[in-house]
């Protein structure tokens, strides 16, 4: 027999009873917009994440007064280094007239209210395209590492970036960056560790938008294991302790478990990425026409907040901020 005293379905019956009974909703103000610099003119379209383009500072600073207009007040950059700069050590990254430091003076000159945000790690400025210095035996040198980290987030912080953000994986990086920052007087600048960072195959068109790809080996010696998750929680202890003000989960869609845990012990806000290879399955399947773009999208958007994100960085944020303002 059908037991129908209890009836779920009653509090989906109608918009506004559902409005009533949403738990997790999405707005602009969570989104954070990654967006690619290079040194030429104009932009060049990235052929793995249609609709994303490496843009010129010009154009850049076009698409943050976009970004603004639509209601994303965030943007974190990431640079196309020419051939020729690229080094072992990676020397361009603290370069004070480098292409990050360049257009964060010009964004902070021209729009003093966007949130200006910055990748560490070596990777775009890396010969070896490792995000650490590589020794001759193909190590990746960690303490070594950690000094050009801490000079490249001050020359960030000196151009004028609100939020550090170091990717790398390195251990130890978060307390000697904050050190560092603290030291120059920038104490009022954040950080937002890359805490829980996968050694991942969704980093693939990001890779080919910035030519970042390792020229030999793997990352899975500084970032984790896509199977672990206790793992996980060591990493967010360890960034909490050295003075992280922000904690993220990468990739996102593939690790909304680890979001979840993450979430359960820490009191810190959660960031999640979306990143380049979860946007580009979500516009080849739309542009096929396979998928509904807009509600696929909103949807993932919503899971990675389910899941316990308070922001999340996704190229769909201009879109998505759109979408939700209709
Ligand atoms: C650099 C960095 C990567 C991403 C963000 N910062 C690539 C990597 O670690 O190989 C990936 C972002 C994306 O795929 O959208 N350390």
């Amino acid at each position: 027999m059908l037991d129908l005293t209890i009836r779920p379905r009653r509090n989906r019956k109608s918009a506004w009873v559902r409005a009533m009974a949403r738990e997790t909703w999405l707005s602009a103000d969570h989104f954070i917009y990654p967006l690619f610099v290079h040194d030429g003119q104009g932009t060049q379209p990235i052929a793995s994440m249609p609709g994303c383009s490496r843009l010129s500072l010009d154009a850049l600073y076009a698409e943050a007064e976009g970004a603004l207009k639509d209601g994303v007040h965030a943007v974190v950059l990431f640079p196309a280094v020419d051939e020729a700069l690229k080094t072992s050590r990676g020397e361009e990254s603290h370069n004070p007239d480098g292409l990050v430091q360049r257009a964060l003076k010009g964004l902070k000159a021209r729009f003093p209210e966007l949130t200006l945000m910055t990748d560490v790690a070596l990777d775009p400025y890396s010969a070896d395209g490792h995000d650490g210095i590589v020794a001759p035996d193909g190590r990746i040198l960690n303490d070594e590492t950690v000094e050009v980290l801490c000079k490249q987030a001050l020359s960030q912080a000196e151009a004028g970036a609100d939020i550090i953000s170091p990717s790398d994986m390195m251990d130890g990086r978060v307390g000697a960056i904050r050190q560092t920052l603290d030291a120059a007087g920038f104490t009022e600048v954040s950080i937002m560790a890359y805490t829980v960072k996968y050694a991942s195959a969704f980093y693939g068109p990001f890779r080919d938008a910035l030519d970042s790809a390792p020229k030999f080996g793997d990352k899975k010696t500084y970032q984790m294991d896509p199977a672990n998750v206790r793992e996980a929680l060591r990493e967010v202890e360890s960034d909490e302790a050295e003075g992280a003000d922000m904690v993220m989960v990468k990739p996102a869609g593939p690790f909304l478990d680890v979001i979840r845990a993450v979430r359960e012990m820490t009191a810190l806000p959660v960031a999640a990425y979306q990143v380049s290879g979860e946007y580009a399955m979500l516009k080849a399947a739309s542009q096929n026409g396979w998928l509904d773009e807009k509600k696929v999208v909103l949807e993932a958007l919503t899971g990675i907040r389910r899941a316990g994100a308070d922001v999340i960085l996704t190229y769909y944020a201009r879109q998505a901020a759109r979408w939700l303002a209709e």
